[in-house]
């Protein structure tokens, strides 16, 4: 197992009926800004049961966080908030508007180049940390795990940058599985990929004898097997509802991703063809990750082979090595189309011509290293992407 730190420390609040406790979760006196997307929070009546439980506080509110969080809408959100002197934030609804208030978080009392707060990448912004606005979230979307994580990615100039700090972890995280029963369909099976990814990305890479972390990560992958199609389907039932959200939350945590090597190539470039085509964040994984694992098959083998029979049941009487691996490979796949995604870039409409915009991207952001190896180039990532076309 590699060395790690580890802490976490957003309050989960899990189940039905508990939005009553938002008036012990928000300090008293706090002047909050409460943040929320397209309107989906006020169509489903969130939104007023968010005030009501706050009270006599004094609350502002901003809408219109846009799925992929802009950068210049959350500077007007910024905006607002100092000049209402707000001193909490609340975010209500998806990995969009959490993500956003983190950005947020972090913007109102910073005095320089807001923008190049969005070019830290994977280190933290340097913000420091009585400088951070502090927030809260109400869960309507589970997927991101950004309820429980110090992670945010916000779009800006046709880019997605992901950026983290410290103290952006929510103070407290309302997941409420009954707010997420009014989700169309396809958010709710890109809810499930998303957070199948998540896992694979921190699981998907070689062997450092991490028991505790691989039985977490398998533990999560087959609840999300099992429960993923019936939530898709049965959106009311309360039961699959509940273990999709704590999946979705335990699976970017940062729990199963202590002490093992992870790649994040999957994510990095899916974040290019949202940018450049508009496909839902989950959608892109679903349609790189299969290649991912087809062109680092060698590398990553040991551990395919491992998700193949612990997660797929796959034993190795079924055949060699390289056919289990295609197969766990093909579960997979399997299992995307299966809750409604696409598995191909095709079927987004991107042609193979525009996987040049796509490589042209990855190189302007400095992803040209990828993978737990570093060894994904340029070159790599066009024979993924075109075995992904
Ligand atoms: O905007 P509204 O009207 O609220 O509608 C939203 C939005 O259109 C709707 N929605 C949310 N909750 C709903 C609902 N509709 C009905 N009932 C509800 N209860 O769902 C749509 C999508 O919302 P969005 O927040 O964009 O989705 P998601 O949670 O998948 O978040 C995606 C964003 O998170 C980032 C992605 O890159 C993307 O920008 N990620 C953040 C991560 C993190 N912080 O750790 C990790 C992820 O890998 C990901 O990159
Ligand atoms: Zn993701």
């Amino acid at each position: 197992m590699l060395n790690f730190n580890y802490r976490n420390p957003t309050h989960v609040v899990f189940g039905k009926d508990r939005m009553a406790e938002l008036d012990q979760l928000v300090p008293e006196n706090a002047r909050v800004l409460i943040t929320y997307g397209g309107g989906s929070v006020q169509r489903f009546g969130t939104l007023d049961k968010v005030k009501a439980a706050l009270g006599n506080r004094t609350v502002f509110e901003f809408g219109g966080i846009e799925a992929n969080p802009k950068y210049d809408t959350l500077m007007k959100a910024v905006e607002v908030a100092r000049a209402e002197k707000i001193d909490f934030l609340l975010a209500v609804g998806g990995g969009s508007v959490m993500d956003g208030t983190k950005f947020i978080a972090l913007a109102i009392t910073f005095t320089g180049d807001t923008a190049s707060l969005l070019h830290h990448g994977f280190n933290p912004v340097p913000v420091a940390n009585d400088k951070v606005i502090p927030l809260g979230v109400i869960a309507t979307l589970p997927a991101t795990g950004s309820e429980m994580n110090a992670f945010a990615v916000v779009s800006y100039q046709g880019g997605k940058y992901p950026m983290n700090h410290p103290n952006v972890y929510p103070t407290f995280a309302m997941l409420d599985p009954e707010l997420t029963f009014s989700l169309p369909k396809i958010q709710v099976a890109n809810g499930v990929v998303d957070a199948f990814v998540h896992v694979l990305e921190q699981y998907a890479t070689y062997p450092v004898d991490a028991r505790v972390q691989d039985r977490m990560a398998e533990g999560i992958m087959r609840t999300l097997i099992e429960i993923g199609p019936i939530t898709v389907a049965e959106p009311t039932n309360y039961d699959a509802r509940a273990n999709l959200m704590w999946s979705a939350t335990s699976a970017l945590n940062g729990m199963i991703g202590t002490g093992v090597p992870m790649d994040w190539t999957t994510h990095m470039i899916g974040h290019e063809l949202t940018a450049l085509f508009n496909i839902d964040h989950a959608q892109t994984l679903a349609a790189v990750l299969p290649s991912v694992w087809r062109v680092l098959a060698t590398q990553k083998q040991a551990k395919l082979l491992q998700f193949a029979e612990r997660v797929w049941d796959i034993t190795a009487d079924e055949g060699d090595e390289a056919y289990r691996v295609e197969q766990a490979i093909a579960k997979t796949e399997a299992f995307f189309q299966q809750v409604g995604l696409p598995t191909r870039l095709r079927d987004h409409g991107v042609t193979v011509a525009q996987i040049d915009a796509v490589i042209d991207a990855l190189a302007a952001h400095g992803m040209t290293a990828l993978s737990e190896t570093g060894k994904v180039d340029l070159a790599a990532s066009r024979q993924i992407l075109e075995m992904a076309w």
